[in-house]
């Protein structure tokens, strides 16, 4: 049977499928890497990863057999994927099979901030409604949503935004060609011009903190900020500060820079929605994703070509 190291903790289901037809050798939590990797390095010719956990390339260079990587995940930052394509292995994630429910949480964070949904849940239970009505929240409709990334995702919540009447605006670093919606040369023009604006790009070294504090800022004391993509794309400690002087009107977030933890300064703001990477976790999806994990490998082992290959990352 082929090896394989699995460095991220994957469904039940798709451990069971995968341990049918392959080795696989728990590397989630090793307490000793460097025996381990002596004793079975050499085997290894896959390796199964996650989102928010994939090998670096110290790990990839170690394992002399490797031929391929496949990711429980649309997002391929956790993995050095240009150490592993430089040397010929194969990077496979799982994007189109989550676009819809991460749209789906993207564009109910958009409605969720504006109109204090999680605000007002807190308000019933705590039994302020005994007390009083609920303070206003702001309207959606005829508001200005910039998109920071207008990929599978970002469309996806343009098409869903359009009908509940926002205004699209986006700012990607590759040309889109003709569409509808309004194009802005830089992330600070589009976001002076967002009453919202959507994270919706990749992760990675080269976005880290694209979000800095002046671009927070250009949103707005009345703009809102919606996070689903990676949590280092925002400067986490310059939201924090912008939420605090009142200089941004709220927060959505599924994504956190240092994720599990998050800012116990977040946690106490009301105007702040948060949920712990949530995103793509439904049965359907994560099925979806799983068997798309299975497949790439199936494919590659069975000499074909893979479905889904994270594209050449090298320069
Ligand atoms: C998952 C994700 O939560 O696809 C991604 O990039 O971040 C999420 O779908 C994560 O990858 C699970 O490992």
């Amino acid at each position: 049977m082929v090896n394989l190291l699995q460095v991220s903790v994957l469904p039940p289901f798709l451990m069971e499928r995968l341990e049918q037809e392959y080795t696989i050798h728990d590397f989630i939590d090793p307490a000793d890497p460097d025996a381990l990797l002596e004793e079975i390095g050499p085997k290894i010719r896959g390796i199964l990863a996650g989102g928010m956990k994939g090998p670096n390339a110290t790990l990839i260079n170690r394992l002399p057999n490797l031929e391929i990587i496949s990711s429980f995940s649309v997002g391929f930052d956790a993995t050095d994927v240009v150490a592993a394509q430089v040397r010929g292995v194969i990077v496979t994630h799982t994007p189109e099979v989550l676009t819809g429910d991460v749209a789906d949480l993207a564009m109910a964070f958009i409605l969720m901030a504006p109109r204090r949904i999680g605000e007002s849940e807190r308000f019933l239970r705590e039994g302020k409604w005994l007390q009083g009505r609920m303070d206003l929240g702001t309207t959606v409709r005829g508001k200005r949503l910039g998109i920071l990334g207008l990929g599978r995702i970002g469309k996806a919540v343009a098409r869903r935004a359009e009908v509940f009447g926002l205004q699209i605006g986006y700012f990607d670093i590759k040309p889109m060609g003709d569409l509808a919606y309004r194009s802005y040369a830089t992330l600070m023009d589009l976001a002076e011009a967002s009453d919202i604006l959507l994270v919706a790009c990749e992760g990675g070294e080269a976005n880290r903190s694209v979000v800095s504090s002046e671009v927070i800022e250009a949103i707005g004391p009345k703009g809102f900020l919606v996070n689903t993509a990676r949590g280092p794309i925002v400067d986490q400690a310059a939201l924090v500060a912008a939420l605090e002087d009142g200089k941004l009107a709220g927060a959505a977030l599924d994504v956190f820079d240092g994720e599990p933890q998050v800012p116990t300064k977040m946690m106490a703001m009301e105007n702040v929605v948060l949920t712990p990477h949530i995103a793509s976790s439904t049965h359907e999806t994560r099925r979806a994703m799983g068997d798309l994990v299975y497949d790439n490998l199936r494919a590659h082992f069975d000499g074909k070509p893979v479905l889904t290959p994270v594209p050449p990352q090298m320069g």
